[in-house]
C-alpha cells in the first residue's frame, strides 16, 4: 500500500540557517509514527512545512498521491492533515465547547468517517465535556492540551500531527493522552508524534524517525532505533 504520506527531499532554509536539509519520510496509513531529536534538529519545521505554514526550499510533499507542496495552511487542513501545536492553543476568552464549535466549521466536507459528529462527543473523547461552559483562558495548562486534541480532532483529519502533545502534562495526564492516542488509529486516523519523552514514545509508536540537524538519521522499529549507536551518540549526555 502507498503510504499516506510522502515526503521527498524536503528543505528548508532560514536565512542562512538549514533547519531542514533533505528529508525522506514516508508515513503508513493507520500507524503512529514517532519523529524524535534534539533540540532545534528540525521536528517542527518538518510539521510546519507539511501543514503549510512555512513554504519548503526544495522538496516535495505528497498526501494520498496528491501533490500539496507549498499549499496554504487552510487547503493542508481541508485536505485532512490535522496539526497541534508545540504551544497549546485556543481561543482564551471563548467557551471551551465554542472552541470545539469554531474548528469544526471550516472542517472538510465528507473524506474519513467521522467517529465524533459533534463538538460535545468530541469533548467527551477528550474528558472534557463537564467543562464546556467555561472560557477555555481559565483552564488549568493539562486540560488545555487536551483542548488543543479535540481542535485538531475537530476538523476531521486523517492524518494527525502531534508536537509534544505531553509537553507539561503530569504522569496521570500522560498517561490519558497515551490512551487517547492510541485510539485514533481505529478511528481511521494516523497519527505522527513529536516528543523529547523517550517512554511515551515508545509507549506510543512502534517505529520512529530520528533527525539531527535536518538530516533524518534513523527510521525503523522503535527498539532497534533507540539502540542505534548513531542515534545514542547524538543523545549522548541527553535524556536517553
Ligand atoms: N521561523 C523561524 N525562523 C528562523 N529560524 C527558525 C524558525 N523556525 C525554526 N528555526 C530554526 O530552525 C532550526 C530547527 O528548529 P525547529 O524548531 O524545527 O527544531 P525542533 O527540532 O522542533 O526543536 P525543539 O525540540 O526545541 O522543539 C533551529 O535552528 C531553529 O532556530
Ligand atoms: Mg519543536
Amino acid at each position: 500500500m502507498s503510504p499516506i504520506l510522502a515526503i521527498s527531499g524536503l528543505s528548508k532554509q532560514f536565512g542562512g540557517v538549514t533547519a531542514l536539509a533533505g528529508v525522506d519520510l514516508a508515513i503508513e496509513e493507520g500507524e503512529i509514527l514517532g519523529v524524535v531529536g534534539p533540540n532545534g534538529s528540525g521536528k517542527t519545521t518538518l510539521f510546519n512545512v507539511v501543514t503549510g505554514v512555512h513554504k519548503p526550499s526544495g522538496g516535495t510533499v505528497l498526501f494520498r498521491g496528491r501533490d500539496i507542496t507549498g499549499l496554504a495552511p487552510h487547503a493542508i487542513s481541508r485536505a485532512g492533515i490535522g496539526y497541534t501545536f508545540q504551544q497549546a492553543m485556543a481561543f482564551a476568552g471563548l467557551g471551551v465547547l465554542e472552541n470545539v464549535q469554531i474548528a469544526g466549521e471550516h472542517a472538510r466536507a465528507g473524506g474519513t468517517a467521522n467517529p465524533w459528529p459533534t463538538p460535545q462527543a468530541l469533548l467527551d473523547f477528550v474528558g472534557l465535556s463537564a467543562l464546556g461552559g467555561e472560557k477555555a483562558g481559565v483552564l488549568p495548562f493539562g486540560s488545555l492540551r487536551l483542548l488543543g486534541l479535540a481542535l485538531a480532532l475537530a476538523t476531521r483529519p486523517s492524518l494527525l500531527l502531534l508536537d509534544e502533545p505531553a509537553a507539561g502534562l503530569n504522569d496521570r495526564e500522560t498517561t490519558a493522552l497515551v490512551g487517547l492516542v492510541r485510539q485514533l488509529p481505529g478511528h481511521g486516523i494516523t497519527v505522527c508524534v513529536i516528543d523529547h519523552d523517550m517512554k511515551l514514545m515508545q509507549m506510543l509508536c512502534r517505529r520512529l524517525a530520528v533527525l539531527d540537524f535536518g538530516s533524518k538519521i534513523a527510521d525503523g522499529p522503535t527498539e532497534a532505533v533507540l539502540a542505534d549507536p548513531k542515534v545514542l551518540d547524538v543523545y549522548l549526555g541527553g535524556d536517553l
